[in-house]
């Protein structure tokens, strides 16, 4: 067996993990900073890079807790390169290097959107499945908006880049191509910006999701059109919705007084769904119902587009955006029509974690793909 420690830093959860033969997770630690950057509205670098220092220590300690494991169990250091927050990431590699260095145990880098896929991945292995190839995978979230074919690569050599379209995954490793991507905000940031402007505290996705819910029924005050980007259709853009939802409510007055008030609630620390709920009229639920129609069908028109033009078997989406309640069961209706499967993570595995990086580290471990002494961040690593 193998196990491998994962680390995690990229942007603002500290987080670790064990994971056995890139398949069974041992333990999983998520430190988040949510509450140190809520009051900025947005994650602050210098302050998510000092909070990654202080908990760098604990969250690793308690990873190897949890499995019940020493150190000196493990057989590799899994660690996070990029892409990300420059000073963020330093910790972790710092820390992993330090680490394998003292240990002799390898080091393995991992591309963070590389542990995006493989946190599908996992989550699927837990249910006895396994992702059918080739897939497209949609990673969506705070900092990423991007399209992904994802194939076997070829078996006879795992270092190979070239891409075998019929194979099945098996154990073997991946081989990926960025097919769109956004091209201005990333749509959890555009979730994250409503919610600022809307006065629903930080992060904005979660309690959006839920108010978009109760919205049911009530006509929409405003109707956003199709998102149009030109050139590429599998690119994304959300940065025009999100202005369009700013003039929409600075033009009408009557969302004043009641953001006013909502202001007033976060700034008690009264921040739940359950007491934002009452402060919300009918037309602001509306409102953000169709935002979220919005975001929701764009994202899930541009991925069937693309699993169409490239004849996938499955539909993977990751990332903290498929954590949606809308957006999971608009992918399902359409890829159930259109005889696909689709997959995503637990809602813990689709935040930043640790235990998708020690699984796309073990597919990199068996490549024997190591990093020496000189592994440096790399905040804008490509991965395809
Ligand atoms: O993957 P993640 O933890 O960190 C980044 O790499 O960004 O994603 C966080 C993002 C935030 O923008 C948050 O608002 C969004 O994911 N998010 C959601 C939901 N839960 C988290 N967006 C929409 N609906 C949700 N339920
Ligand atoms: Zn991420």
């Amino acid at each position: 067996m193998t196990r491998i420690l994962g680390i995690e830093s990229s942007c603002d959860e500290t987080a670790a993990a064990v994971v056995a033969d890139g398949r069974d997770i041992l333990s999983s630690v998520v430190a988040s900073q949510i509450d140190i950057h809520r009051k900025y509205g947005g994650v602050v670098p210098e302050l998510a890079s000092r909070e990654h220092l202080r908990q760098i220590v604990p969250v690793v300690r308690e990873a190897l807790a949890q499995a019940g494991m020493q150190f000196s169990d493990l057989d590799a250091i899994g660690v996070t390169q990029g892409p990300g927050l420059v000073g963020a990431l330093l910790v972790g590699i710092t820390y992993g290097k330090t680490l394998a260095a003292a240990l002799g145990k390898p080091l393995v880098p991992v591309n963070h959107l590389a542990g995006h896929v493989h946190a599908v991945f996992l989550e699927a292995y837990k249910a006895g499945r396994t992702p059918q190839l080739p897939a497209v995978c949609l990673i969506v979230s705070g900092g990423h908006t991007v399209l992904y074919e994802v194939k076997a690569a070829a078996r006879d050599s795992s270092q190979s880049r070239e891409p075998n379209a019929s194979a099945e995954r098996g154990d073997g490793p991946l081989c990926y191509r960025k097919i769109g991507q956004t091209r201005d905000d990333a749509a959890g940031e555009a979730y994250d910006k409503v919610a600022k402007l809307l006065a629903l505290g930080y992060p904005g996705g979660p309690i959006l999701d839920r108010l978009a819910a109760a919205a049911n029924g009530i006509p929409a005050p405003v109707k956003f059109s199709h998102i149009k980007t030109r050139g590429n259709p599998l690119d994304f853009s959300f940065s025009g919705l999100k202005t369009a939802v700013l003039y929409h409510v600075r033009e009408h007055a009557e969302y004043a007084a009641e953001i006013r008030t909502r202001q007033e609630a976060l700034e008690r620390g009264e921040r739940k769904f359950e007491q934002l709920l009452p402060l919300c009229s009918p037309q602001t639920l509306a409102l953000i119902r169709e935002f979220q129609n919005t975001v929701v069908s764009d994202l899930v028109e541009r991925t069937m587009l693309a699993a169409d033009e490239l004849s996938v078997r499955s539909v993977l989406v990751s990332g903290g955006v498929a954590a949606n309640s809308q957006l999971r069961s608009v992918f399902e209706d359409h890829a159930k029509r259109k005889g696909l499967d689709v997959f995503f993570p637990s809602r813990a595995l689709s935040t930043d974690n640790a235990a998708m990086i020690a699984a796309a580290a073990y597919e990199r471990f068996r490549a024997r793909a190591f990093a020496d002494s000189s592994l440096n961040a790399d905040p804008s690593l490509a991965l395809a």
